[in-house]
Formats: C-alpha cells, sequence, structure tokens
C-alpha cells in the first residue's frame, strides 16, 4: 500500500508538471489586448527607437483588431485556405521554419524566404529586394500574387470583404466606412506595426546597462560583431538603440554563390527523408519531382541597374533565433553556416562588397560572434504570439 499512495503523489506530481506545461506561458485577455498592442505600438522598447507611424495611418485599437484578423483569415485567398500568417506564423517567429522558401495556395513555389513580421514597422524598403515602401501597399503584392495567394484582382479582396457581415462593425469601427483597399492597407499596417520585440538581453546590457544580462562570451562577440568581423558596418548599432540594418542593398557574394550553384548543380544532394535520416541522391532524379529554382538578381529585378544585381536588402538581426533558415533563398539553416560564410570572405566573386573578407577567425572567436547573435532575442515573443493567437481565425 505505501508504494501505491507513492505512486499516486507521483502521479499527482506528473499531472501537476503537465499542467504547467500547458499553461500559456503569457494571459492574453481578449477584451483588452488591443489596448496593449497600441500601447506598444506607440512605446520606446529599450534597444529600439519609436516606431514611425505614417501621418495619414496613426495606430488605434480599432485598426489593430481588425489588421489581425485580416491578417490571419484564409478566405483572402482565392480558393478560402491560405492567409498571411501560414507563411508567417507567429509561433515560428512570425516566418516559417519549415521551408527555406516559401510555398503558396495549391503548392506553388516562391523563390524567396518568407521574412519575420516582428519588428517590420522599423523598415523603410519591404521585401528582400525593396521593392515596395509601405506597410499600407505591400499587402497588395501577396494577396493577388498567382502563387501567393492568388486573388484575381485586388478589387475582389476588397468585395469579398464588404460581403462578409462580420467585417462591417468592425471597418465601421475602424474608419466610419466600409471595406476599401486604402483602409485593408491600413488595418494590416497598424497591426504589423504592433509586432514590436526588443528587450533583448543584449539591449538590457548594452543600453540598460546590466552587465550581468549576457554572458561574457556575448560581450567577447560584440566586441568581433563591432570590430574585427566588421559586421556593424551594414547591421548597424546606433547611440540608443539598434536596428541591426542600414536599410540599404549589398552585394554579400551570398546571390552570386547561389546562381552559380544553380547552374553547376552538383551530381548529387542530401536528402532528409525522415528526421535524422539523410540519403544521398542523384540530383537529376530530384529534380525530375521538383521545381527548378528561378534565378534572383536581387535588387536588379527592381532597378534594372546592372551594378544592383545580387544585392538585397541588409535584414535585421533581431530574433535570429526564432527565424531560421537564414538568407534570401533560407539556404543555410544554422547560424553556424551564415558565421562560416562570412569567415571565409562571401564567395570573393566579382561585384561582392569590400567589406566581406576573409576574417580569419578562430574557432573561439566563431562561437563568441554566434553567442552574440543569440543574445537578440527578445523575451517578449510568448507574448507577442499568444495575442496573435487571442481569438480563432473565424473562417471555418
Ligand atoms: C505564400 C507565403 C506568403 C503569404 C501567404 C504571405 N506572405 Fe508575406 N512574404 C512572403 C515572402 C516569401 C516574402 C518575401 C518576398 C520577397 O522578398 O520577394 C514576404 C514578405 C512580406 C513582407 C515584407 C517583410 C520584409 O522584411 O521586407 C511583409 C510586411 C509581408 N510579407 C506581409 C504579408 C501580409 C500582410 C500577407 C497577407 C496579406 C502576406 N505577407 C502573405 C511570403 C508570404
Ligand atoms: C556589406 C554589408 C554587410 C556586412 C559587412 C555583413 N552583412 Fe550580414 N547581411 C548583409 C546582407 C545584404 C544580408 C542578406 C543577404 C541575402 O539574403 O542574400 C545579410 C544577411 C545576414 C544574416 C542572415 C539574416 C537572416 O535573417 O536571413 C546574418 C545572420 C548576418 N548577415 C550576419 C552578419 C555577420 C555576423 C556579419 C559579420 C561577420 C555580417 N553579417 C556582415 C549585409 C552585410
Amino acid at each position: 500500500m505505501p508504494r501505491f499512495s507513492f505512486s499516486c503523489i507521483m502521479l499527482g506530481f506528473l499531472i501537476s508538471l503537465g499542467n504547467t506545461a500547458a499553461q500559456p506561458s503569457c494571459e492574453v485577455d481578449p477584451e483588452s489586448w488591443s489596448k496593449a498592442a497600441l500601447q506598444r505600438s506607440l512605446s520606446t522598447p529599450l534597444g529600439l527607437p519609436p516606431i514611425p507611424h505614417p501621418a495619414d495611418n496613426p495606430p488605434t485599437r480599432a485598426k489593430i483588431e481588425l489588421g489581425r484578423k485580416l491578417f490571419f483569415d484564409r478566405r483572402l485567398s482565392i480558393n478560402r485556405t491560405m492567409s498571411c500568417a501560414m507563411c508567417h506564423v507567429p509561433e515560428q517567429g512570425f516566418t516559417n521554419w519549415e521551408l527555406s522558401t516559401a510555398i503558396g495556395v495549391e503548392g506553388r513555389s516562391i523563390k524567396r524566404n518568407s521574412p519575420s513580421i516582428l519588428n517590420v514597422g522599423y523598415l523603410s524598403t519591404l521585401f528582400h529586394d525593396g521593392r515596395d515602401p509601405s506597410l499600407e501597399t505591400q499587402f497588395i503584392g501577396p494577396l493577388t500574387a498567382r502563387n501567393e495567394m492568388a486573388n484575381p484582382s485586388a478589387g475582389h479582396v476588397v468585395s469579398l470583404l464588404n460581403s462578409l457581415l462580420e467585417y462591417k462593425p468592425l471597418f465601421e469601427d475602424a474608419f466610419g466606412a466600409h471595406a476599401s483597399l486604402d483602409r485593408i492597407g491600413m488595418a494590416l499596417g497598424a497591426y504589423q506595426r504592433s509586432v514590436m520585440a526588443g528587450n533583448s538581453p543584449f539591449d538590457q546590457w548594452h543600453f540598460g546597462g546590466n552587465e550581468a544580462a549576457v554572458s561574457d562570451a556575448a560581450k567577447r562577440g560584440y566586441e568581433i560583431f563591432t570590430g574585427k568581423g566588421g559586421c556593424s558596418g551594414c547591421h548597424l548599432i546606433e547611440e540608443e538603440y539598434a536596428l541591426f540594418t542600414d536599410d540599404q542593398f549589398h552585394d554579400t557574394g551570398y546571390g552570386q554563390m547561389r546562381e552559380n550553384e544553380r547552374q553547376n548543380p552538383p551530381s548529387s544532394i542530401p536528402v532528409q527523408v525522415a528526421p535524422g535520416v539523410v540519403h544521398q541522391m542523384d540530383f537529376s532524379k530530384v529534380l525530375s519531382v521538383s521545381i527548378k529554382r528561378e534565378a534572383d538578381l536581387g535588387r536588379y529585378e527592381v532597378t534594372e541597374v546592372p551594378l544592383d544585381r545580387w544585392k538585397f536588402r541588409t535584414p535585421t538581426l533581431r530574433n535570429l533565433t526564432v527565424t531560421p533558415p537564414y538568407m534570401h533563398d533560407g539556404h543555410f539553416s544554422t547560424l553556424t553556416e551564415v558565421i562560416r560564410f562570412y569567415d571565409q570572405g562571401g564567395s570573393g566573386l566579382p561585384g561582392q562588397d569590400p567589406r566581406i573578407h576573409p576574417l580569419k577567425l578562430t574557432g573561439t572567436e566563431r562561437t563568441d560572434l554566434e553567442t552574440f547573435l543569440r543574445s537578440l532575442t527578445s523575451p517578449d515573443l510568448d507574448c507577442l504570439t499568444a495575442e496573435a493567437r487571442v481569438e480563432q481565425p473565424d473562417n471555418y
């Protein structure tokens, strides 16, 4: 009997552990979450500057609520299966971990990796090639691209929203008017600008003066990032905040390297057939069942200026631990691979930015640099995810 009661206690203990684990780590109040989101988007989190809200689209609770609903609504795609949030998944850092390049409706491929929505409100150029300047207009791209949500036209989405009764009061509350293309953009803009995440251990140390917030390795990594590595020349750290991007376009040597690999594929490639089970397979066989990778000329596709070939926008490095895989086509799955690429001096192909050159880092220096990059993740991500999922998608 003592054994029995002991196992009962153990069972109770395990159940209570299980319950604790199942608890969401952040409670979000369905009544007041948008108040908190609005306050956040008007605040200045540690390490970040104030969000530049457009003068003609100041954020309000009603716009943020409407924007969140639109972001999660699968009816906004041609066959009513795909929402914005399916490529920008809150639980996956508002990007997509499984896919190096995104996949739209009916399995159609996109040549680029989904960027994170975290801190997107700070960017003055959107997309890897910077082809759109504003969140108020950017959304028309995915809504109408044939390989994303594939709507026949933007007007089609506006009339759909005007036909859905549940949206009528939401547009009325936010704008005192019915759905229009401009108003959809304003709501999505206000919502996405509220998805901010600063206050990382690095911020707490560097801007907050808390010496204990990061390890000595991360501090040494910071010295490499701003010194020997030359990383902060493009991934900027300012006096009072750090966006880790200069919002400019550069040829890191990566785009051209990937194009060379595309044109000269290896005879065989490793294919993961089950978790941890990798087979080396004949490349022609793999190609026969997959879509041929498209060329990607980066910024050139926007400007048609030859010097812009292979240039891509400098991405922020905040929250990298939750936004793999990396680079515009998601070919690097780990930060170790990215650091190895920079350490070897990029691809060294003509046109590469001279700031990317062999760094000759020691093993410890590479690990320290990675530890520093890992210290840029905000502790607020669970709360942002819980907030994004505050209501079930209302489209079933
Ligand atoms: C099929 C997957 C997919 C869907 C659906 C999708 N996106 Fe994206 N999104 C991407 C990809 C891929 C990119 C990068 C494309 C490029 O650079 O050419 C991107 C880029 C963006 C960017 C720019 C981010 C940056 O760092 O520049 C924003 C903002 C964005 N998407 C918001 C949205 C919104 C809002 C919707 C819904 C209306 C949406 N996305 C639907 C895959 C998707
Ligand atoms: C000349 C400017 C420049 C310098 C210097 C530079 N980067 Fe970058 N970095 C970029 C650009 C541009 C990209 C995007 C490349 C692409 O997607 O093809 C990028 C991408 C990255 C990424 C991938 C981020 C993501 O979300 O996909 C990481 C990580 C990174 N850089 C870290 C570093 C580190 C560490 C250093 C220093 C060793 C460094 N960078 C130096 C411009 C630069």
